[in-house]
C-alpha cells in the first residue's frame, strides 16, 4: 500500500501530514530514505521508521466472508428495489464486494472496507481459482464433462480450462463441481447451459485458498489474520 495510508494506519497522523513527513526525509523503508510520495510499503514484511523510530501498521479495514443466499443481489443498492448483501450485514464501514455472484447463486462472497484490494483482487489477470458446486437435472456423461473442462464457447471464445468432478447423482438430478479461474458473467451456468444442461443450483465454496466451510447462510464472519495475509499476498 501507499506510504501515506501505511503511516496513517500506524496512528502517525492524516495523510497529508504523512505525506509532509515523506517529503521531509524523515521516513525510512528498510532503512532508505524515500520521499516519493508513490513509494509503496508492504505491510507483511517492510519496516518503516519516522525520524528513526519503528511504527506498527494496525490493521484498521475489514475483511470478511459472507455467505451470500439466493435471492440478493450482491452489489451495495440495487434500482430495482431488490434486497442486497447489505442487508445482511451491520458493519457501519463501507464495504465493497469482492467480485459478483448472481442473484440466484449462493455461497461465498468476500468483501472488504479496502477498496484498493477490492480493486486489485477484481482484476482479471490476477483471477484467483474460483469453486462451485452445482446441481443438474439429469445426467452428464464423461464426454460433457470433459467438454467443460478443455472449454466450451461463451461468447464467441472459448472457456479456459476448468476442473470438474461429478460429485454424485441420482436418478433426476447430478451434483457437479467446477473450478475455474475466469469470472465472465454468469460463467458457470452458461457453460453449463452450452451443452444443455438446467441449472437447479448453484453454491460458490471456495476462492483460492479461502473455503466457504460450515458457515451458515445469510452470516458473515472476519477472516482470521492467515486468510488476510493470503489474500493481501494475491
Ligand atoms: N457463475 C455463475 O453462473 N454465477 C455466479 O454467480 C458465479 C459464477
Amino acid at each position: 500500500m501507499r506510504i501515506n495510508k501505511y503511516l496513517a494506519g500506524c496512528g502517525v497522523g492524516s495523510r497529508r501530514f504523512c505525506d509532509k513527513l515523506v517529503a521531509d526525509g524523515s521516513v525510512k523503508i528498510n532503512g532508505k530514505t524515500v520521499t516519493e510520495m508513490g513509494a509503496e510499503v508492504d505491510e507483511n514484511n517492510d519496516s518503516v521508521t519516522v525520524d528513526n523510530r519503528r511504527v506498527t501498521y494496525k490493521r484498521r479495514e475489514y475483511y470478511i466472508m459472507l455467505h451470500k443466499p439466493k435471492g440478493y443481489v450482491s452489489t451495495v443498492k440495487d434500482d430495482l428495489g431488490r434486497k442486497t448483501i447489505m442487508d445482511l450485514i451491520d458493519i457501519k464501514a463501507r464495504l465493497f464486494p469482492v467480485g459478483r455472484l448472481d442473484y440466484d447463486t449462493e455461497g461465498l462472497l468476500l468483501m472488504t472496507s479496502d477498496g484498493e484490494v477490492a480493486q486489485k483482487l477484481m482484476h482479471p489477470s490476477g483471477e484467483v481459482s474460483k469453486t462451485y458446486i452445482a446441481r443438474i437435472e439429469g445426467n452428464i456423461t464423461e464426454a460433457e464433462l470433459q467438454q467443460l473442462r478443455t472449454g466450451v464457447m461463451l461468447d464467441g471464445k472459448l472457456t479456459n480450462l476448468a476442473g470438474v468432478r461429478l460429485l454424485d447423482k441420482d436418478d433426476k438430478t447430478s451434483r457437479i463441481e467446477i473450478v475455474i479461474k475466469e469470472g465472465r458473467n454468469r460463467q458457470v451456468r452458461r457453460m453449463l447451459e452450452s451443452i444443455g444442461k438446467t441449472v437447479q443450483f448453484l453454491k460458490r465454496t471456495a476462492e483460492g485458498e479461502l473455503r466457504l466451510g460450515g458457515l451458515t447462510r445469510g452470516t458473515y464472519r472476519f477472516l482470521n489474520d492467515k486468510e488476510i495475509e493470503y489474500l493481501l499476498s494475491l
